[in-house]
């Protein structure tokens, strides 16, 4: 090749800063300047990491018989996987939003109906990971301590908190999630449809529930409420729901 129409290493860094395509300017730096170079443009133009599905916190078969391995291999492996994998494959085209903090993503684009598929992948990917962890195979039973202060506080007692927080996730009209949070210093149970999140609310989640049907369908089929009340009776993750309250 003629190295007088080989782009110069500052000229392709020049260019892919103009389009914000870092990922490139490595790679094609890497193949213009050979392997001691690689290191040195790489750790200068770090590329936004891509989204990764986060570990679940427990074994697949932990959960068994309330939410069996078979359910996680799917809800987990492939619609948890697969919100992360579409959403780098959209972040792509969207360098501007590719370095953004899933968080500070999803409070970006949020309302943005130009933006709706980075919102609901964004929002299931942060929506799943919290539900994982609000989950736990020793969960189940009552809160203590502050947490069970404001329980009774806001709610009455713990059976007027378990009664609206199980009619909010049976009562979810099709796919979505219910969740307890904190509004202040009051708690509060909310439900939202699809991929919509409590996050851009200015509340403060400390538990959800689930309710698409990919959540229960091959352990309980139809029967949602069963679901949602062994979840709540034998599941809820009150260290995780005392953490977020901080
Ligand atoms: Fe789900």
């Amino acid at each position: 090749m003629n190295p007088v129409h080989e782009p110069s290493r500052r000229q392709i860094v020049q260019a892919a800063l103009a389009t914000g395509a870092l990922a490139a300017v490595s790679h094609a730096a890497s193949r213009t300047a050979g392997n001691s170079t690689v290191t040195e443009s790489t750790a200068i133009l770090r590329p936004p990491m891509a989204h990764e599905l986060p570990p679940l916190p427990y074994a697949d078969t932990a959960l068994d018989p309330i939410i069996s391995a078979k359910t996680i291999s799917f809800h987990y492996g492939k619609h948890h996987k697969a919100y992360v994998d579409n959403l780098n494959g959209l972040l792509k085209d969207l360098p501007d939003l590719a370095g953004l903090s899933l968080e500070d993503l999803i409070k970006k684009v949020a309302g943005d109906s130009s933006k709706a598929g980075v919102f609901n992948n964004a929002a299931q990917i942060w929506n799943h990971t919290f539900y994982w962890k609000s989950l736990h195979p020793k969960g189940g039973g009552k809160p203590t301590g502050k947490l069970a202060d404001k329980i009774n506080a806001s709610f009455g007692d713990y059976d007027k908190f378990k009664e609206a927080f199980a009619n909010a996730a049976k009562t979810q009209f099709g796919s979505g999630w219910a969740w307890l949070v904190a509004n202040g210093d009051k708690l509060e149970v909310v439900k939202t449809p699809n991929a919509e999140t409590p996050l851009t609310q200015g509340k403060k989640c400390l538990l959800t529930i689930d309710v698409w049907e990919h959540a229960y369908y091959l352990d309980f089929q139809n029967k949602r409420p069963d679901y949602v009340t062994a979840v709540i009776e034998k599941l809820l993750n009150w260290e995780f729901a005392a953490a977020n309250l901080g």
